[in-house]
């Protein structure tokens, strides 16, 4: 059912507009081009979804997922003393599509279904100096996170203001408000709570406005 959702969305994206193709496309995560995204590109590319969404043959996890998954990876996750809220031994699905890049296991052109009838397989031929040889996000690259998550904003939460009243706001119960609205799946932080792959309007990719740590506030209190 969920799939089902996913591809009436994809769709109605396709028919209806340019918005997210002409986002995605001046960003860095368009790898077909060398002059958006002059760090990691593939040579002998055109599509710029299909590194991560396929209409057919799409991977089990996220919407549409064309990218490889790396499921079986086990991820080390942060952890301190005034954690409160309960965390997954790994991270969702929010942030599993972005470490399928950006934990530099797989390649980035690693796809389950590739553009025409071939199958699964690689997508072009690497350049730029974010990628090692076999197109993977290099250990060297600023944009590589890897699998110790320990030092990264705590993922695999499931967002339970109750648990430290003093220091988070309250869901509202209303998707289009905050923080619900940042909460991946309606309920868990991700890396796509704070973070939108298609629009680099704030760069990082950040789904909101970071100058003034505005996007910090609306979960946190302090
Ligand atoms: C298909 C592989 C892939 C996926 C999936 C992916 N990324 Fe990326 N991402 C890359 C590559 C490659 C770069 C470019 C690295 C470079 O040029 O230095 C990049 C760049 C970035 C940057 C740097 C932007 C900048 O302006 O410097 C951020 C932030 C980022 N990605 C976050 C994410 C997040 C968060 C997700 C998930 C919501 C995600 N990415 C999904 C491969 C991917
Ligand atoms: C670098 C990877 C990447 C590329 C390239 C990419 N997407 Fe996505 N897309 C994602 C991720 C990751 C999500 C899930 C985000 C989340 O969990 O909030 C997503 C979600 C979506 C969704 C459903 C949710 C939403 O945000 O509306 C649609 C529709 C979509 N993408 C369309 C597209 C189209 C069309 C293109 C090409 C023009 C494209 N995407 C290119 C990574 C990508
Ligand atoms: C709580 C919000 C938040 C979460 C969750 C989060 N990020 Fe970020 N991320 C940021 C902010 C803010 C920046 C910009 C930091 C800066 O300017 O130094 C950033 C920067 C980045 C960069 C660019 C780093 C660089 O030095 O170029 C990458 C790549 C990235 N994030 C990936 C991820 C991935 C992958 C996840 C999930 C495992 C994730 N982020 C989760 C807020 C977040
Ligand atoms: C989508 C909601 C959300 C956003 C946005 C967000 N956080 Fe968080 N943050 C959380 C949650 C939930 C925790 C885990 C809280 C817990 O378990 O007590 C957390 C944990 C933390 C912690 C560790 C707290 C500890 O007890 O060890 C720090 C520090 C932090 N966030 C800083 C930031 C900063 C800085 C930003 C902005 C770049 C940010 N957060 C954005 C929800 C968010």
């Amino acid at each position: 059912m969920k799939k089902y959702v996913w591809l009436i969305t994809l769709i109605a994206i396709g028919v209806l507009g340019t918005t997210v193709l002409a986002d995605v496309a001046n960003t860095k995560h368009n790898f077909t081009s060398s002059s958006a995204s002059p760090g990691g590109f593939f040579y002998g590319t055109r599509q710029v979804c299909v590194f991560c969404h396929t209409p057919h043959n799409a991977g089990s996890v996220g919407p549409l997922t064309n990218h490889e998954m790396n499921l079986a990876e086990s991820y080390a996750m942060y952890d301190s003393p005034t954690m409160d809220m309960p965390q997954a031994i790994g991270p969702h699905v929010g942030s599993l599509l972005c470490l399928s890049c950006h934990d530099g296991a797989l390649a980035v052109n690693s796809l389950n279904n590739l553009p025409g009838p071939e199958g699964s397989g690689t997508y072009g031929t690497p350049g730029g100096s974010a990628l090692d040889g076999s197109g993977k996000v290099s250990t060297t690259s600023d944009t590589y996170v890897g699998t110790d998550l320990s030092d990264d904003h705590p993922v695999g939460i499931t967002y339970d203001a109750s648990q430290d009243p003093d220091g988070f706001h309250s869901k509202t119960g209303s998707p289009s408000s905050y923080p619900d609205k940042l909460l991946s799946e309606g309920t868990y932080v991700e890396c796509s709570s704070c973070h939108n792959p298609h629009d680099n309007t704030w760069s990082n990719f950040l789904v909101e406005d970071n100058s003034t740590s505005g996007l910090c506030v609306r979960c946190h209190t302090k």
